[in-house]
């Protein structure tokens, strides 16, 4: 349930649940911006979804990380953390004011590593699995590949182990998961790290707290 006494004012920023999530906590922390330290941090805190922030500055709302954009285009979030290959993806309509030095990885087209060595365009009408569809259908049509783009929800190395799909798009950070499986990696389509976003009018309305706070992420960042 949301927290009544939210002071409107106040900020608040959309996390992405998972990879990023810690990394982005302990950035924020470090700059003045951590967790309440009268929150109880009880045994279902991992199930929470609002935490409330230090001295009331901001509160935190925890996402799906594909759901932060929105919450951050419908302004019910003014800032938020998430991957660019992520933002990207959902086309979301929002203000990029910072990239954060974590959360950095590749999208990545791939296949198997006994592929015969041939151009991506000479492929007849691949089945590519993805998590990514928009990027990926953009990519294939840039190149004229007339792809079929196989839209996915996680395990996407599954996808041509069992002979769903010739190709995937999918992120590579350590390159662990391809090699367990046999894939390797044959395009890069983007390089991605986290990044900070901000909701139009937030940025506007709330231009002093969003300064002061992407000021302290500027100086942490130097450092
Ligand atoms: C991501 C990605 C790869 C893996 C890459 O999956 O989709 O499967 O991580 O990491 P690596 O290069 O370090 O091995 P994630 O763990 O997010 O799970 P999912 O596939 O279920 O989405």
């Amino acid at each position: 349930m949301q927290n009544s006494t939210f002071d409107a004012q106040q900020l608040t920023i959309a996390l992405p649940k998972g990879r990023m999530q810690h990394q982005a906590l302990a950035l924020l922390a470090q700059i003045g911006y951590g967790r309440d330290a009268d929150d109880p941090s009880d045994g279902d805190a991992s199930r929470r979804l609002i935490i409330p922030g230090a001295a009331g500055r901001v509160r935190y709302l925890l996402a799906k990380p594909g759901d932060v954009p929105i919450y951050v285009e419908y302004g019910v979030a003014d800032l938020g953390v998430v991957g660019e290959d992520v933002l990207r993806e959902s086309g979301r309509d929002v203000y990029e004011p910072l990239r954060l030095p974590f959360g950095h990885c590749r999208l990545v087209v791939a296949g198997w590593a006994d592929r015969p060595p041939r151009p991506l365009r000479l492929e007849p009408n691949p089945r590519v699995a993805t998590k990514y569809p928009n990027l990926a259908r953009a990519y294939f049509q840039g190149r004229g590949i007339s792809a079929e783009i196989i839209a996915l929800s996680g395990s996407i190395e599954l996808a041509p182990v069992v002979g769903l799909a010739d190709l995937i798009v999918d992120l590579v950070e350590t390159g662990n998961t391809l090699r367990a499986h046999g894939l390797v990696e044959l395009r890069t389509i983007m390089e991605s790290q986290a990044c900070l976003i901000a909701n139009r009018a937030s940025y506007r309305l709330k231009a002093d707290r969003i300064s002061e706070l992407l000021e302290r992420l500027r100086r942490a960042l130097m450092n």
